[in-house]
């Protein structure tokens, strides 16, 4: 990025109002999060999750609001938000449903679980229900092969799910029944998620374990065969289980 132009209080910012849910709240927010970088510009990731829980998407209010208070240009800003593919230029519904459909997750199920979700909420990829409940989306791997075929809502993960499985998850989602990712969160909506990605806790993040049985098995082999990494000591000992 080019060197930052703007502090995060000297900025002057017209905007287009339009559509726009931005406030002047947001944008005092925004400030904020920019107080917390020695390089203003370092904040533009969370500014444009404060957006999208604001807009329920990248707005082009939105990229116009972060380019002036960090000082680039709006295409600067946009080549960011159209790189990373959890910044959403078309409105996501109340959940992000994702299928992990890279190779391990695909042969354990993970192909199937995303043909079932298409056809029982009659969308396809990038896609939101005709509620607006559900956004599904297949997803690549999210590092969580251990426990494949997985799922995320909101970025929460639901582990070794089955075709049923994932279409009783999205039928307690549209029917607003309470739903507890395996690991302990308790599902939000995703623009709450994304106000939490900004960097403004909803004091949930000590929710559910740090690692489940599956990822701490190795752990635990170590533990129990006294293995050490070769040229060093195992830091086993020292690794704490969730
Ligand atoms: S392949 Fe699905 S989480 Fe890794």
């Amino acid at each position: 990025m080019a060197e930052n132009h703007a502090t995060a209080t000297d900025v002057p910012v017209p905007y287009s109002t339009g559509d726009s849910k931005i406030t002047d709240a947001t944008i005092a927010e925004m400030r904020e999060i920019m107080a917390r970088y020695p390089q203003a510009q370092s904040a533009l990731l969370p500014m444009l999750h404060l957006v999208q829980s604001v807009e329920g998407r990248v707005t082009p209010e939105g990229i116009e609001i972060c380019a002036e208070l960090l000082g680039l240009t709006g295409a600067e800003v946009s080549a960011v938000a159209t790189f990373y593919t959890m910044y959403k230029r078309r409105p996501v519904g109340d959940y992000h449903v994702g299928v992990c459909t890279n190779t391990l997750c695909a042969v354990m199920g993970g192909d199937l679980i995303f043909d079932r979700l298409k056809q029982h909420l009659d969308v396809g990829n990038d896609e939101t229900t005709e509620d607006g409940k559900i956004t599904l989306e297949h997803i690549e791997c999210n590092a969580a092969c251990d426990y494949a075929p997985v799922m995320t809502v909101n970025w929460e993960f639901f582990d070794d799910m089955t075709p049923e499985t994932a279409t009783q998850l999205v039928d307690d989602l549209r029917e607003g029944t309470e739903v507890k990712s395996p690991r302990g969160a308790t599902i939000c909506t995703w623009r709450e998620a994304e106000r939490v990605l900004a960097g403004f806790s909803d004091g949930r993040a000590d929710e559910g374990p740090t690692g489940g049985k599956a990822t701490l098995a190795g752990l635990r082999l170590a533990r129990e065969r006294n293995w050490t990494a070769p040229g060093g000591s195992s830091n086993a000992d020292t690794q704490r289980e969730g």
